[in-house]
């Protein structure tokens, strides 16, 4: 790969310090005669810096090659100009058709550069680009950059409703706010069996990452994630304990960062293997909400998981512990078990098996199928207490009407001692 051949060469001189107030290009090109040209023309221009491997940064402006198939170019724009509000996205191509020029600017493209590419053609393209740029004021990356909250779930068993609940606030995160961006993901390698549950079949996931994570920029993320029915981005784990190779650390840590970057909710199904991979996402995350149920052995190896998290040097406030299907008569169960675990509940979501497995077989989010459950009620205040800007910010009708019964269902904004 040519990434690896080449490095970004300044030639305004600027100190390495000051490279944070530069422009950064991503080349998503997969013709390295166009990516070449276009690599020494750009690396010639003052306040340029081109991206290059592992940074986890927003790029100012993407430069896309037309790929054989333009539809598949024009989906792409229009996803990540939905994606990266503010990144700019160029397109490259030896077609010039004017069907092509058409379409691409409707799906979002600010500039056409020819190939083969012409120096003075590129120079005048990012005149342009740095002009609207300073009218703006948003596109330099420092501007836009994100840092999203990563929200890992984490069984304290398998079957105790992991998947079930990150997939489910993650649907109610998006309801909640058309502001805040939220992605799925599953790093689940022993199941992963997310995409069942949004009656998804995608065509991608981790496993294209892992092939080469050298090639994993904002172009190359936005064509692996699928999307759910409600518009929800889902990046798949595509590994299971039946399926060939495992998930590295490295390139979850990578492209975790990256979505972290792009998005204000990255919300993790973890599984419930506490594996190196598992651990890294752990790592990562802002908080971690362990999933359990009151039955004995799942509380036995609840009560395992959190010990080896507080010992593995995890901060306790990080640490959340949800009771899944719940029943109020059980109340004085959930204090004993608080006890034994040593870790006050922060939520607990009712037992709802009827709205739970429609939602499941119906492969949509229980928000969608029973709306006015007490399980949907749950995730929906799940959601606001892990967003509250975003319940400040929503509309006041559709959302007071969430809150108002189901204000007692976070029993404990803190965790107990560690
Ligand atoms: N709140 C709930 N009320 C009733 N049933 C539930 C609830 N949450 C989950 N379930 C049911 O529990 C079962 C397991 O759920 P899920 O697949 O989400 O668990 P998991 O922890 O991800 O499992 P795995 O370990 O296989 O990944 C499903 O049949 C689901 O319908
Ligand atoms: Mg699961």
């Amino acid at each position: 790969m040519t990434d690896k051949a080449w490095k970004p060469k300044r030639v305004g001189g600027s100190a390495p310090e000051s490279s944070s107030k530069e422009y950064l290009v991503e080349l998503s090109m997969p013709s390295s005669e166009g990516k070449t040209g276009l690599e020494k023309i750009l690396s010639s221009i003052d306040g340029i810096r081109i991206k290059t491997g592992k940074e986890a940064e927003v790029p100012a402006l993407v430069i896309l090659e037309l790929a054989e198939n333009p539809e598949e170019t024009y989906s792409l724009i229009r996803e990540m100009t939905k994606t990266a509000k503010g990144t700019e996205i160029f397109l490259t191509s030896s077609k010039l058709e004017s069907t092509i020029l058409l379409e691409a600017m409707r799906a979002g493209t600010k500039e056409f550069l020819a190939q083969p590419i012409r120096q003075q053609e590129v120079e005048e393209a990012i005149a342009r680009f740095k002009e609207r740029a300073a009218v703006t004021g948003n596109v330099k990356s420092e501007d836009r950059q994100k840092i999203g909250k990563v929200l890992a779930f984490f069984g304290g068993k398998g079957g105790v409703g992991t998947t079930s609940i990150a997939v489910n606030l993650a649907a109610a995160l998006k309801k909640m706010s058309s502001t805040s961006s939220v992605v799925l993901v599953d790093v689940n390698q022993h199941g992963g069996d997310l995409p069942l549950y949004l009656d998804l079949q995608p065509n991608h996931s981790f496993r294209d990452i892992a092939a080469d994570p050298s090639r994993l920029d904002l172009a190359f993320l936005t064509r692996v994630l699928a999307k759910a029915e409600s518009g929800l981005p889902v990046l798949p784990s595509g590994y299971d304990d039946l399926s060939t190779g495992r998930l590295s650390p490295d390139c979850v840590e990578t492209t975790l960062k990256l979505l972290q970057a792009n998005f204000d909710f990255v919300v993790i199904d973890c599984g419930h293997v506490l594996d190196l991979t598992t651990k890294k996402a752990l790592e990562l995350a802002t908080s971690i909400y362990v999933a359990s149920t009151l039955i004995v052995p799942v509380v036995h190896r609840t009560k395992r998981i959190l010990e080896l998290l507080r010992g593995s040097g995890f901060a306790p406030q990080k640490i959340r512990l949800i009771m899944n299907r719940y029943l109020s008569a059980e109340q004085d169960v959930l204090k004993e078990t608080e006890e034994i675990l040593k870790q006050k509940t922060f939520w607990t979501i009712p037992n709802d098996y009827p709205s739970v497995s429609q939602a499941v077989n119906s492969g949509k989010p229980i928000i969608e199928v029973a709306p006015r459950s007490p399980v949907a009620k749950s995730f929906m205040d799940l959601a606001g207490s892990v967003d509250e800007s975003a319940v400040q910010s929503s509309s006041k009708g559709g959302l007071s009407a969430w809150f108002s019964p189901f204000k007692g269902r976070r029993t404990e904004s803190a965790p107990s001692r560690a």
